[in-house]
């Protein structure tokens, strides 16, 4: 049995579902703050706080748990600058907890939600996982902290554990069944699909000054299903005996503007629609791109959804369904 808290988010919904397509079985741990109890198509839903330690305890006291996938977590890095304690709390403290919980019963295989943020402005493109750590926000700052503890949790407290970096994840699974539903919604493609649809009368481009050839800031977008995949690679690696703690970038390795990604959404929806240019938003790195090597020759793994038409696509698909 694999726990997965935050199975009721977005990359947790995702992976939950691929586990499951796989044959592990799984139980699911979400306060439903940010998830949706919809999403949770596979395996039990425990609807708790990571905070709640009892509730958190009978989940290991009741069920053989193999493994934990740790989604759980604030991901909003605006929300983030304006409550910082919010986000230590939720991402750093909880996590605390759980790793608490996970030593009392003996489970020591672990698998974590990171994320480029940690890299903060990076020094040289693409980023491998030797670049510099040095996030410029709080929720960056939070997920650090994890990977610190995690790091001496494996060194002297004989935990294993894979960190997965992801960088910009996005689209929705290929069945629509799932997909990305934020409230309130802050990411790039599910806004401009937004303005697709008609929902929203234009798209901002937050800043077009950046120092990058067409002025708008450069992601690197990974799908969703590409990252799921990632995930049952890593419990895989853990599950081999000899395999050491690990971390890991995830993207694939290929950069586009913000504008890009706008014109792509047109093509794909073949919408045309109003796209003003706004003020930068505070925090955002000009570049960001991965060298996922290391996940191709560790783990084998190998974005199966690379183009970037393809993953909006996913996307559009998931939100006329969600919108109709
Ligand atoms: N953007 C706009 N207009 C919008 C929304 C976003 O121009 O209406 C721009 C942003 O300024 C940024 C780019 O689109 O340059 C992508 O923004 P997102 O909010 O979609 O994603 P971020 O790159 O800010 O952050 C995402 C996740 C983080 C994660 C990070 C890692 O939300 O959790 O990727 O790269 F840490």
């Amino acid at each position: 049995m694999i726990l997965v808290t935050g199975g009721a988010g977005y990359i947790g919904s995702h992976v939950n579902k691929l586990l499951n397509d796989s044959g592990y079985e799984t139980i699911v741990l979400d306060n439903l703050s940010k998830g949706h109890k919809s999403a949770v198509k596979w395996g039990e839903l425990v609807n708790a706080d990571l905070s709640d330690t009892e509730t958190v305890r009978e989940i290991f006291q009741n069920n053989d748990i193999e493994a934990v996938m740790h989604f759980a977590a604030f991901s909003s890095v605006a929300e983030s600058v304006e409550e910082p304690e919010k986000y230590f709390k939720n991402n750093y403290e909880n996590t605390l907890n759980l790793l608490k919980v996970m030593k009392e019963f003996r489970v020591r295989k672990f698998i974590f939600s990171s994320t480029a943020s940690l890299y903060g402005i990076p020094k040289s493109i693409p980023i491998s996982e030797e670049n510099e750590l040095k996030p410029i926000n709080p929720y960056g700052e939070s997920k650090l902290m994890v990977e610190n503890l995690l790091k001496d949790e494996s060194d002297f407290g004989g935990l294993k554990y894979v960190s997965l970096r992801y960088f910009n994840a996005a689209g929705a699974d290929l069945d629509c069944e799932i997909g990305e539903n934020h409230n309130p919604e802050t990411h790039l493609i599910p806004l401009v699909l937004d303005a697709a649809i008609g929902k929203r009368g234009s798209i901002s481009i937050f800043g077009d000054d950046y120092s990058t050839p067409d002025g708008t800031c450069i992601r690197d977008y990974i799908h969703v299903n590409d990252l799921a995949d990632a995930h049952l690679k890593a419990l895989q690696y853990l599950e081999e005996p000899f395999n050491d703690s690990n971390i890991f970038n995830l993207g694939n390795g290929t950069g586009f503007s913000v504008k890009e990604v706008i014109d792509t959404c047109k093509k794909v929806t073949g919408v045309d629609f109003e796209v003003i240019i706004d003020e930068r938003r505070p925090g955002d790195p000009d570049i960001l791109i991965a060298d996922s090597k290391k996940a191709e020759e560790i783990l084998k793994w190998k974005p199966q959804i690379p183009e970037l038409e393809d993953i909006v696509e996913s996307a559009w698909n998931w939100h006329k369904k969600i919108n109709s």
